[in-house]
């Protein structure tokens, strides 16, 4: 199983630049988070704070309880491999095939046989979907070939932890589709703990259990993913939509003037760009058929039953409603028909009163269970 990933007031700047301060949020195991933001937020150094290529000025990131910030060289080379880091274009070794470069962390880090470093090489190069093309070197397969075989070896030495930094970049949204597609087959295979960086709208919306995002130099959010989609924050609104009406701006975040003058311009009907408003919780993807069942997103549900009270309405509302009538008795949500006047929308037959005071826990809590403090305070300070 994946490992947990404990971040507590983690702060980065470059000398002056303070690059995000006083992220809290823990990935819980073989979930599958996505980071949000916009870009400079200082997601890719995020992500190169939480495996030690960068150090962070204060706070703490731990993994089986080892905190990388402040462990010794040694305990930092001993975590690192439980990392598999898929970087933007794959970082592929131009000069040797699609085989060696999968082979690459294997002949670095262990005492493999060429035997079993060709078993290993040639399962992962099946799990992803380029069986036959061991041959080819980087420079002669697509983008979307170079990201896949990025994503093999990332899973050469059975990570717990996968970082992938934009997997969307320079593929077509189809090819990015199928990527997140693999990404779900691949968590379900080895349930590890996944963090996504990504500006994609769509894999945002559809992949991850928990979505977090970062702008003003904080972590806005972070949290099962309904939060997010069913959130008003004018930030994530407007991130969620692709949309220039909002307080997200060209190069920075916009001053009040600015967005005064864009306000009256938005309405006086000029395209703020985007799609229409895209509102509501869309249905995550599941592996493809055949696939096991993804053991993170069982264990996702009972956590979030769990913290369901300490969750926004909209939130609960939208989780209650993906529940099925077996997981509502399960979790012993009750079906209330009282609270149609309330909330307007569901047919009265389908509603589901929210826990309160008859809410009872569907079973121990382990320590896995401390997140998040009640929201949506969570990251800031
Ligand atoms: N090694 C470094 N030294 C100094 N400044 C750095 C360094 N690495 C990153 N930065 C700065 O940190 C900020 C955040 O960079 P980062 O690459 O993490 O942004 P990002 O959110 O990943 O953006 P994008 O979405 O465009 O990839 C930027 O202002 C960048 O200039
Ligand atoms: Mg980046």
């Amino acid at each position: 199983m994946g490992v947990e990933v404990v971040i507590e007031g983690l702060t980065k700047s470059f000398g002056k630049q303070t690059i995000w301060r006083d992220v809290t949020l823990t990935l819980p195991p073989g979930e599958v988070s996505v980071m949000l933001g916009p870009s400079g937020t200082g997601k890719s150094v995020f992500l190169k704070s939480m495996i030690g290529l960068l150090k962070p000025d204060r706070g703490k990131c731990v993994i089986n309880g080892v905190d990388v910030v402040t462990c010794s060289e040694r305990k930092l080379y001993d975590v690192r491999k439980l990392f598999g880091v898929l970087f933007q274009d794959g970082a592929l070794f131009g000069s040797m095939n699609l085989y060696d470069n999968v082979a690459f962390p294997l002949r670095e880090h262990t005492k493999k046989s060429e035997t079993e470093i060709r078993r290993i090489v040639l399962e992962k190069l099946e799990m992803t979907g380029l069986s036959g093309a061991e041959k080819k070197l980087p420079g002669e397969i697509s983008g979307g070939m170079r990201k896949r075989a990025g994503l093999s070896r990332a899973l050469v030495l059975d990570p717990k932890i996968i970082l992938v930094d934009e997997p969307d970049s320079g593929l077509d949204p189809v090819r990015t589709t199928y990527i997140s597609q693999l990404f779900l087959d691949v968590n379900a295979q080895i349930d590890a703990t996944f963090l996504i960086v990504t500006h994609n709208i769509n894999l945002a919306r559809t992949v991850p259990d928990n979505l977090g995002m970062l702008f003003r130099k904080e972590l806005v959010m972070f949290g099962p993913r309904e939060v997010l989609l069913t959130s008003d924050e004018p930030v994530v609104k407007q991130f969620l939509n692709g949309r220039m009406d909002g307080p997200i701006g060209m190069s920075e975040e916009k001053d009040s003037a600015t967005m005064a003058a864009e306000k009256a311009m938005f309405e006086a009907g000029h395209h703020a760009g985007g799609v229409e408003d895209v509102t509501g919780i869309p249905e995550q993807m599941q592996p493809t058929p055949g696939v096991p069942e993804r053991g993170g997103a069982r264990r996702r549900k009972d956590r979030v039953m769990r913290i369901l009270h300490t969750l926004p309405p909209a939130a609960q509302e939208g989780i209650i409603e993906s529940l099925s009538p077996e997981e509502r008795r399960h979790y012993g949500v009750q079906t209330h028909h009282g609270l149609t006047s309330q909330r307007g929308q569901l047919p009265t037959e389908d509603v589901a009163a929210l826990p309160g005071s008859g809410w009872r826990e569907p079973r121990q809590a382990t320590d896995t269970d401390r997140l998040p403090p009640p929201y949506p305070q969570q990251g800031r300070s």
